[in-house]
């Protein structure tokens, strides 16, 4: 399956340093904060990335629970790998498909994906694979953005201007996931039950805006399409961002509300 999140290695550094630090440890805590997790209880991390959800499960129930993580991406892995290496209790990684999960059936009683079913092409297949691995008393537990707030659709707006209408529909694409409305049904259909439907508020903190914005951008998928351009356009990019969020501005600090679905069902 192709991975329409693809980093390179010096931008899953920056994934780490920027965005993990700025909205997904944040998201990730917030979602934890409303699922029962206990002892002998094994949890899967599906599109893991670096590993937050499963590095926050860890800090926020211990040692042990068993964890697991997957990503397509391999130096996401190996990035999950060494920020786990020294932490007590085992974390078990693998480069696997979304839709082909190295586990045995009933492997695990927590399934999380926290922002990747809108990166996968068939999200229907990966969630059937979620199923599989699941016992059948376990939980899903799956986050995807609710419509862009004013950051990216500033971002869009100047990736459009300055790079390509591409690098624009890129900026919003975390967030054009067509399937967010029909997952209850979609769930059902797939045999879940006890589905829910949520919101989970976060906010993205970017800290030295006029510096973090630009690490922002390389830390993802839009870094290496500005990146061919000449210095001046990431000037551009970032100096019309500041200007459609200086609302948001909190001292150098952008502060900008960001929701996200959280849907849950049991197996
Ligand atoms: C926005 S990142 C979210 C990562 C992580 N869940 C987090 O919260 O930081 C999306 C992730 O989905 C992964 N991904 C994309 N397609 C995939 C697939 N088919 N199977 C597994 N992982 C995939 C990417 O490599 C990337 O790490």
């Amino acid at each position: 399956m192709p991975n329409r999140y693809q980093l390179a290695t010096s931008a899953v550094d920056a994934y780490e340093a920027q965005k993990v630090k700025s909205i997904f440890a944040p998201l990730a805590k917030a979602t934890l904060s409303k699922v029962q997790i206990a002892d002998g209880d094994r949890v899967l991390d599906v599109a893991c990335g670096t590993g937050i959800v499963a590095r926050s499960v860890r800090e926020r129930f211990g040692p042990t629970i068993s964890i697991c993580g997957v990503d397509l991406n391999d130096m996401m892995i190996a990035k999950a790998r060494s920020l786990t290496r020294d932490l007590p209790g085992h974390f078990d990684w693998h480069v696997a498909d979304a839709t082909n999960i190295p586990a045995s059936s009933s492997s695990f009683s927590r399934a999380f994906c926290q922002q990747g079913l809108q990166y996968f092409p068939d999200d229907l297949a990966a969630l059937s694979e979620m199923r599989r691995v699941l016992t059948d008393d376990g939980t899903l537990i799956l986050t995807v953005w609710a419509p862009a707030n004013e950051y990216f659709l500033a971002q869009s707006a100047a990736m459009s201007k300055y790079v390509s209408v591409e690098a624009g529909e890129k900026a919003l694409a975390p967030f054009a996931y067509p399937g967010a409305r029909r997952l209850p049904e979609l769930l059902e259909q797939l045999g879940f039950k006890n589905v829910t439907v949520d919101t989970v508020s976060v906010e993205r903190v970017i800290i030295d805006a006029e510096h973090g914005i630009r690490e922002d951008i390389l830390g993802s998928p839009l870094g290496p399409m500005v990146d061919k351009e000449e210095p001046a356009v990431m000037e551009k990019i970032v100096g019309d961002i500041l200007s459609a969020c200086t609302g948001y501005l909190q001292n150098a600090n952008l502060v900008v509300p960001q929701h996200s679905t959280l849907v849950m069902a049991s197996s």
